[in-house]
């Protein structure tokens, strides 16, 4: 194994790779352009622009689908603005959260601990009164003249880990602040997220609204390309792999991410087949990749009773074309119990992770009546049959079941 391990090795190294930049393709690269946002990017930028005078910019929310460029768009212009504070003094401030950050936005308190830090105050991890770090906060914000711009993006895991108080509370601290003044941008890819906020929230938070629609398959063909000239050596894009990739994103929705990752995992199956060039078939495979492990990924994060359920399921599926929840899931979902050492949950809470399955795509239920013999839930998978194999085998390596 050694000497082939370091043939291996060595014909790496003499093969020509097809990138010239594979960095241009993945997530973390900011690129000099921003295409077809153009609508988007002016108005953000009338809208903060009063903050290089210190003078308080209204809350704005955006909100748009996931890929659409709103991280991107709200980066670009607050390091403009960052530039230009710098260069001329301004006591300009602007913080940017991710929500989805663990440690950072999970709890009220560590938000707020956060933020306080961001003015040179440290608050202990935790233990201290809410109203004290708030304080903490405030006297630290208000120590001096400044504006400060507070983008919250994924706002929505925000509000779903801690409620909506901590949106109450910030939009609401200019009343007590005598020297400085914050606004806030929320960035959220949740359409319906404003609509379940407290009306007061929801009025202070969005005094502007700007949405981001998603891309259509022509400009994701123009994002595309840009980025595939820096990232591909000359020549080796086949003709109709951009507009094939550009329709595969904009089939569902208009998402940029979606559509550069696959022209890099394509990329990356056609220089490991050694091919020269990234032809439509590397495509192809590509998006069945990115599928399975989406798919995979989605699942192994539940709960082991989730698995059991959906594994029952899944051997159901094998057997019969319809399937009865009442009578067929639940009996072999206890069975499967006894065989993991799992404790059976009640017919009513796997009902509701089938529910879940359901809401998730990976299956399809159906409420149909029994007559007289009440109600049932006929079931469907809904997976590509091709990835039926490697979830089942994924579910029997979790829950430990040797077959
Ligand atoms: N108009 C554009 N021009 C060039 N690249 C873009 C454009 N829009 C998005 N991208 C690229 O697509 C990817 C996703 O963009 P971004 O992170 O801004 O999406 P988002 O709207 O914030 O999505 P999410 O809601 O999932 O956070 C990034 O890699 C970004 O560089
Ligand atoms: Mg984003």
């Amino acid at each position: 194994m050694s000497t082939k391990l370091s043939s291996f090795f060595e014909n790496f190294l003499s093969k020509e790779s097809l990138f010239s930049d594979k960095k241009v393709l993945q997530s973390t690269y900011v690129p000099d352009e921003i295409e077809h946002r153009d609508e988007q990017l002016t108005k953000i930028a009338q809208m903060l622009a009063p903050s290089l005078k210190l003078e308080r910019p209204s809350n704005i929310f955006i909100y748009g689908k996931t890929g659409t460029g709103k991280t991107l768009s709200v980066r670009y212009i607050t390091d403009q603005l960052k530039a230009v504070s710098k260069k001329k003094n301004i006591p300009l401030k602007i913080i940017h959260i991710n929500c989805k950050l663990k440690k950072i936005a999970d709890t009220e308190y560590r938000l707020i601990a956060e933020l306080a830090r961001f003015f040179g105050k440290e608050i202990p991890a935790t233990g201290l009164p809410t109203d004290q770090i708030y304080n903490t906060f405030f006297s630290a914000l208000d120590s001096q003249k400044q504006l400060v711009i507070l983008v919250l993006d994924e706002i929505d895991m925000l509000v779903r880990k801690t409620g909506d108080d901590v949106l109450y509370n910030l939009t609401r601290i200019n009343q007590e602040l005598k020297n400085s003044e914050i606004s806030i941008l929320g960035i959220s890819n949740d359409l319906l997220f404003s609509a379940n906020l407290h009306p007061q929230v929801k009025s202070s938070l969005s005094e502007e609204e700007i949405i981001f629609p998603p891309y259509n398959a022509i400009q994701i063909q123009d994002i595309l390309r840009k980025r595939s000239v820096h990232a591909f050596k000359a020549g080796v894009v086949a003709e109709g792999v951009l507009e094939k990739c550009a329709a595969f994103a904009a089939r569902e929705h208009g998402d940029a991410r979606r559509a550069l990752e696959l022209l890099r995992v394509a990329g990356e199956i056609a220089e490991r087949e050694g091919s020269l060039t990234l032809e439509i078939k590397h495509l192809d495979v590509a998006e069945e990749k990115i599928d399975k492990d989406t798919l995979l990924e989605m699942v192994r994060m539940q709960p082991k009773q989730f698995k059991s359920t959906l594994y029952s399921i899944m051997v159901m599926a094998e057997n019969n074309k319809k399937i009865d929840f009442t009578g067929d899931v639940y009996e072999l979902y206890k069975n499967i119990c006894v065989q993991t050492g799992l404790r059976p949950l009640t017919q009513r809470r796997i009902s509701d992770i089938v529910a879940e399955l359901d809401m998730l795509g990976i299956i399809n239920a159906k409420v149909i009546s029994k007559g007289r013999f009440g109600r049932t839930r006929e079931i469907n998978l809904s997976i590509p049959s091709y990835l039926e194999g490697v979830l089942k085998k994924s579910l029997e390596a979790d829950l430990d079941l040797a077959h």
